[in-house]
C-alpha cells in the first residue's frame, strides 16, 4: 500500500471504517522473517465492510442469490492505477485471486525475504469492499524465482517449502476463504509414475504435495485447501486420462489422511467445433463429490482462437460455451465458487499466450476491451441465475 498514491488510495478503499482499520496494517515489504510471520495479524475477515454492488443484475449478486461465489482473477497494479477498471471489480467481484501477485516466485526476491506490496494491495481491496480473497498458489512448477535451481537440493526444500507456507499462509490466516495449496502436479506426458509432472518441485522434494497441505493446514485451518488443474475439462481422451490421474492423486491424499477440501477446475476451455464439454466432466464431477470434496471453477476463460475472425460471430460463439459449460457444471451443487481468469478482455492473459494468427486480440472474458457487458456476460450471468441453491 505504500506505493500508493493518496488520490488513489481514496478511491481504492471504500468506508472510512475499513480505511482505519487498514492504516493500521504494518506494510511489510523485504523485512525479516521474523517480522513477516507476525505483520498482518489482528486484520481478520470478521471485520469485513458491508457488502457491496450484490443487486440481482450483477454477477456477485446473482450468485450470491444461489449460494455461489463469484468472482476473478485481479492485477495490483490495475487496481492501484485503473479507476474503471477498479469499479468494475468492485461490483462484479465477490471473491478475488491474485493472477500471480501470491505465486512463489513473485513472493520470494531471494531465499531468504519476502515481497508482499501487491499481494497485500489485492487482500486490503478485497477487505475494504467486503470481498472474500483466494491464494493462488503454494506450489506451481511455473513463476519461480531465478534463485529456485541453484538453491533448492534435496537437502533445503523441504524447509524453504514449509517455511514459505508458515510465513505467507500466517500472514493472511483468518482472511483466506481458500488456498491453491498445489497447481497442476498431473501432467501424464512426462511419463513419472501415477502421471505425475516432472516439475521442479517433484526433482527435489517427491513427498511435496502431502508436506504442502499438512502445513497449510496447520497453519491455516479455516482456509478450504485446493488441488486445482487444468486440461480436465474437455470430452477428448487426453482430458479423461488426466481426470483419471487427478481423481487418484485424491484418492491416495485421502487414503494417507493428507488434508483436502476442494478441487480447483481450472475452466479455461475453448470455442469451435472440435471443442465439447459434457458427460465426461459432469461424471468427473460426481467422482469429486462422491469424496465428500467441494468444487471451485477457478480460472474460466473461452479461447477463440480457433474461430474465423467477425466479432460478433466469436461474441456469440464464446457466449454459447459459456451457457453450456456453466449449465452443465454448475448443476452439481458441491461447486462453491465460480472466478473468471481477469474480467475485461483488456486485460487477458490469453493476448501472451500465442495470439490468433490474425493477431486481433481474444475476446474471452464477459466484458470487452472498453470494459462494457459482451453476450458472455450475459450468458454467465443467466447461468448462476437458474443453478440450483446451494
Ligand atoms: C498466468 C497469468 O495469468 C499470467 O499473467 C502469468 O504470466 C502466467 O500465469 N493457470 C494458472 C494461472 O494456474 O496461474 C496462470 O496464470 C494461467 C494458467
Amino acid at each position: 500500500m505504500q506505493s500508493m498514491g493518496s488520490f488513489t488510495r481514496r478511491h481504492f478503499l471504500q468506508g472510512t471504517a475499513a480505511a482505519a482499520a487498514l492504516s493500521s496494517l504494518p506494510g511489510a515489504s523485504l523485512s525479516s522473517f521474523a517480522q513477516q510471520a507476525t505483520a498482518g495479524q489482528g486484520f481478520h475477515a470478521a471485520s469485513v465492510a458491508p457488502a457491496a454492488g450484490s443487486s440481482a443484475d450483477t454477477l456477485r449478486g446473482a450468485g450470491a442469490s444461489r449460494g455461489i461465489l463469484v468472482g476473478c482473477a485481479v492485477r495490483a497494479e490495475l487496481l492501484r492505477s485503473n479507476a474503471p477498471y477498479a469499479e468494475l471489480v468492485r461490483r462484479q467481484a465477490g471473491l478475488l485471486v491474485g493472477e500471480s501477485e501470491f505465486k512463489f516466485g513473485p513472493l520470494r526476491p531471494t531465499p531468504t525475504s519476502f515481497f508482499f506490496d501487491d499481494a497485500d494491495t489485492i487482500a486490503e481491496f478485497a477487505h475494504a469492499n467486503g470481498m472474500q480473497l483466494r491464494g493462488h498458489n503454494f506450489v506451481w512448477h511455473r513463476q519461480l524465482p531465478v534463485w529456485f535451481d541453484a538453491y533448492m537440493n534435496r537437502r533445503t526444500a523441504e524447509d524453504v517449502l514449509v517455511r514459505h507456507i508458515e510465513v505467507v499462509g500466517g500472514r493472511y490466516a483468518g482472511r483466506m476463504h481458500s488456498w491453491d495449496v498445489v497447481n497442476e502436479a498431473i501432467q501424464i506426458s512426462d511419463g513419472l509414475p501415477d502421471g505425475m509432472r516432472n516439475s521442479p518441485w517433484q526433482k527435489v522434494l517427491p513427498g511435496y504435495i502431502d508436506i504442502a497441505f499438512r502445513t497449510a493446514r496447520r497453519v491455516d485451518p479455516k482456509a478450504l485447501l485446493v488441488y486445482n488443474d487444468y486440461a480436465i475439462e474437455g470430452e477428448d481422451e487426453k482430458s479423461a486420462a488426466k481426470r483419471e490421474a487427478v481423481l487418484a492423486l485424491l484418492r491416495g491424499m485421502q487414503a494417507r489422511g493428507v488434508p483436502l477440501d476442494a478441487v480447483g477446475i481450472q475452466s479455461h476451455i475453448s470455442a469451435g467445433p472440435a471443442h465439447t464439454y459434457g458427460p465426461g466432466l459432469t461424471k468427473f464431477m460426481q467422482d469429486v463429490q462422491a469424496l465428500g470434496l467441494k468444487m471451485l471453477l477457478t480460472e474460466m476463460d473461452v479461447n477463440d482462437r480457433e474461430l474465423p475472425p467477425d466479432v460478433g460471430a466469436r461474441d456469440a460463439a464464446v457466449a454459447e460455451v459459456y451457457r453450456s459449460y456453466l449449465n452443465t457444471t454448475l448443476a452439481n451443487p458441491a461447486v462453491v465458487a465460480l472466478l473468471t481468469w481477469g474480467i475485461t478482455d483488456r486485460f487477458t492473459w490469453l493476448n501472451h499466450e500465442g495470439n490468433r494468427k490474425d493477431t486481433q486480440p481474444e475476446r474471452c472474458l464477459p466484458f470487452d476491451t472498453d470494459l462494457q457487458p459482451k453476450a458472455a456476460f450475459t450468458a454467465e450471468l443467466e447461468a448462476l441465475q437458474k443453478a440450483p441453491v446451494r
